[in-house]
This record gives structure tokens, sequence and C-alpha cells, in this order.
């Protein structure tokens, strides 16, 4: 397996290009399936969850094409693909496929609603708590589909379409309101979803569906309102940047110290994440390019922060914010609200000598003065970048195992770091 090797104590300066979110790519990848027509999409990060949901969506009978490089292009631009839906040949997403990546399972609302069937296993995906699936499926069945769980499958039918209808989620969920976003597309008649997760990807996928012809007020509210129609027509969207890697840059820098540029990314997709970075003393502003992140000398003041859904601080931050304040000036009290068992970055923190206390929910971080490379094992994908940020920011040499979790979410990390100049490399089993 391959690992990745740092030798810390460098600060990052120079520029990094902020891919496409991968959590924008997949649901509008999964919204191909609702139309016969062409989907192009640009911006597309090469990551292995994408690769994974192209062998979902060719499992289906979906044509994928990769258009080709343009002018300026370098392997770090996203790729722009094409994805046609016209000859759907299986409604089944196999539990081998399904079973990789946790967002696949989202497939179940298009096919639903377009073919009135589909049989998708239940979900794997990171290892962070139990991450049920039952909101998803009470969204479906308010919008009319009999649902039955078989042999690990999910069978979802409808007689004659889905229906719309109010789905009032009891917890915000970026999962179930994508779903029910592309279930209530082809719905016949109103769907008002009420509760729903204001997330940027949320909003880039209604405004993905509203090119392809659907019908969508509210989206980036906690109340969406979908007219549904009878059909859906191809469209080119280009997806939004990931907020996630910039922010988990923004930290590398607030922790190595530097001056760095992230370029073709929005504050707005992140302003409470990046208030909270100011706060603890890295100075952040807005260029014409991006965002300017520098940390020049001054120590990272300890600042407690709570996960939320969006607006608030992103629980796929807690990880990265977390290696900040182990070199932080006193103690950080970090409150994951969103999923349980999102801590397993805390002993491999710990091997570099981060001192981390849990109770239930809460992490207490005793800021140290200096990290120690070591040897450590990345156990999820936001865990794994973490310490990353870490390895970067402790003396001497660390080493990164099991990177696999890394290339599902951050595309050419090792580049865009090394041309900042830290000394990171990929060593290929
Ligand atoms: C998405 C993101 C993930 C991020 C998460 C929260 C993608 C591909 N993944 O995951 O990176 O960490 O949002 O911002 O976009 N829940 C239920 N029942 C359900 C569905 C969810 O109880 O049917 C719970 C979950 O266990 C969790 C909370 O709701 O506690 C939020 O989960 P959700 O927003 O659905 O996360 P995902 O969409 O899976």
């Amino acid at each position: 397996m391959d690992r990745i090797h740092i030798t810390g104590g460098t600060p990052l300066n120079g520029t990094i290009p902020i891919s496409g979110a991968k959590n924008a790519a997949l649901p509008l990848m999964i919204a191909s399936l609702l139309t016969g027509d062409t989907l192009e999409l640009a911006n597309v990060p090469r990551l292995a969850d994408i690769a994974a949901l192209v062998r979902i969506l060719g499992n289906h009978g979906v044509d994928h094409m990769v258009v080709g490089k343009r002018p300026g292009q370098t392997t770090e631009t996203g790729q722009t693909i094409r994805l046609t839906a016209s000859n759907v040949i299986d409604t089944t997403a196999p539990y081998e496929l399904v079973s990789t990546m946790r967002a696949s399972f989202w497939v179940i609302a298009p096919l639903l609603a377009r073919f009135g069937e589909a049989k998708v296993s239940l979900p794997g995906g990171c290892a962070i708590g139990t991450r049920p699936v039952d909101l998803l499926l009470m969204a479906l069945e308010k919008l009319g589909a009999r649902i039955e769980i078989d042999g690990g499958y999910v069978v979802a039918k409808t007689k004659n379409g889905l229906r719309g209808a109010e789905i009032d989620f009891p917890k915000v969920t970026v999962g179930g309101t994508h779903v029910a976003l592309m279930g209530a597309a082809l719905a016949y008649g109103t769907t008002v979803i009420a509760n729903a997760a204001r997330e940027p990807e949320v909003v880039d996928l209604a405004e993905c569906l509203i090119k392809m012809g659907a019908r969508i007020t509210g989206a980036g509210t906690p109340r969406i309102v979908v007219e549904g129609v009878a059909r859906l027509n191809g469209a080119r969207h280009e997806v939004l940047p990931d907020r996630i890697e910039t922010g988990t840059y923004a930290m590398a820098v607030a922790m190595t110290g530097g001056d760095v540029i992230l370029e073709n990314t929005r504050a707005d997709l992140l302003h409470s994440a990046l208030d909270v970075l100011a706060t603890t003393g890295a100075e952040i502003t807005q260029v014409p390019e991006g965002i300017r992140v520098r940390r020049n000398g001054a120590g990272i003041a300890a600042v407690d922060v709570t996960t939320d859904p969006f607006p608030g601080f992103p629980t796929d931050l807690q990880a990265q914010f977390m290696a900040l304040m182990t070199l932080a000036q006193g103690q950080s009290r970090i409150r994951e609200t969103i999923f349980e068992n999102r801590f397993m970055h805390v002993q491999e923190l710990a091997r570099l000598g981060a001192k981390i206390r849990l109770d239930g929910d809460l992490a207490i971080v005793e800021g140290v003065e200096r990290l120690k490379g070591a040897p450590v094992m990345a156990t999820d994908l936001r865990a794994s970048v973490s310490l990353v940020i870490a390895g970067l920011a402790a003396e001497g040499e660390t080493q990164i195992n099991r990177v696999y979790h890394l290339d599902r979410g951050f595309e050419a990390l090792e580049a865009k770091l090394g041309r900042c100049g830290a000394r990171i490399e990929r060593v290929r089993a």
C-alpha cells in the first residue's frame, strides 16, 4: 500500500489551485440518471470516489466520456465529463460497487423517479458512525415509493410515478436533501422540503437541476419547493469549488506559517470556518484569484468550535482543525455534533505528541509547543488529511500509512503542497 512521507517544519508559500467539490460532483453525476440527454459537468476532480461512481453509473448503462483537454489545463485542473443515461439497462446498484462509497446510494432517487423502480445495496463508506439511510427512505416513501429491504438491498418501487409531498426532515441531512430534490424534480405535483440542508453542494445540485428544466425555489434555505415536471433535459454545469479542500489548506498554512493564495475558490462557501481560523491568528483576505491565508511568527490562539450543519462549522473540517489546535496556546474544546465516532484521528495525533482528551462528543485539546514526526495510520478521509497537516508542522519525519483514504477526496495533494515548499512524497508500494 502507498505511503506518504513528510519531513515537517517548512512554512508553506505559493499558490494552491482548489479543485471542484467532490461532494457536489457526486450528486451532480448521479443527477445524470434523471434524463436521457447528455449532462456535461466541468471542473470535476480526479478522485477515486469519482472513478468509483463512474463505474456504478456505467453499470446502470450510463455512457461516460471525458472531454479532451483544453489549452492551459493541467492535470490539476478538473476534467470535463459527459454523462448520457439514454440507455439505462439495469436499475440495480450492486453491493460490490455501492459498498465502496456511501453517496452512491443516492442513485436510488433518480432511478425510482425516472424508471419507477430501483434496487440498491445498503451503503458503506467512511467508518464514522452508523450513518443510517432511514431519512432518505422516509423522503422516498413520502413521495409515494413502496420500500422493502431484501438481502441487504433496498428495493423501491412506484406504480404510477412519484407524487409531490411534504417532506419534513427531523434532522438536517445532506444526502436526504439531495435524494428528496432528485425524486421531487420528476414527481407529479408540488413537494415542499422542510428543514432542508443548506450546504452549498445542495444549492449546486439545485442549480444544475434548474438548468435541466426542474422547477425549484428556496435551495440554500431550510424550505425548498419543487414543482415536478414530466421530463428533464441535458445541460452543462460547472462544479463549485471544494470548500473542504479550501479549508484544509487554509488550516495547513495556519499551522505551518507562510503565505498562500488558494486559487479558484470563494470565501462565502465557508465563512464560519474562515472566521474561526482568523480568530486563531491567521490573516485571511479575499483577493481576485481567491483567498489569501497568512500567518507570520505569532502563536496560534486556542478557539472552541462545535460542528453544525451549514452555515455552521463543517464536520468535514473538524479533524483538520483539531490538528491545528494541537499547537495552540492553551486549551481548545471541539464538539462533534454530526457524527458519532468521528474522533479516530485523536489517537494518531497523539502519536505525534498531541495532548487530547475525549469526553463523549467533546475533544479537549491542550496545545503543546511542538509535535514530533512518527508513523501514523489514516483511518478515514478527513482524519487522514489532518495527519498530513500535523505532519507538515511536526519536527522530523512523519510516515502516513493507508493513504487510499486521501485519494478518495484530495486531488493531487502531494503536488499541490510540494509546490508550496512542503517536503512531501508518496512512496509507492
Ligand atoms: C454528507 C457529506 C459528508 C459530510 C456530511 C455532513 C457527501 C458525499 N458527503 O454526508 O462529507 O460529512 O454530509 O455534512 O456529500 N442521518 C440519519 N439518517 C439518514 C441520513 C442521515 O440519521 O437517513 C444522520 C447521519 O447519521 C448524521 C446526520 O444525519 O448524523 C447528517 O448526515 P448527512 O448530512 O446525511 O451526511 P451525508 O449526506 O451522508
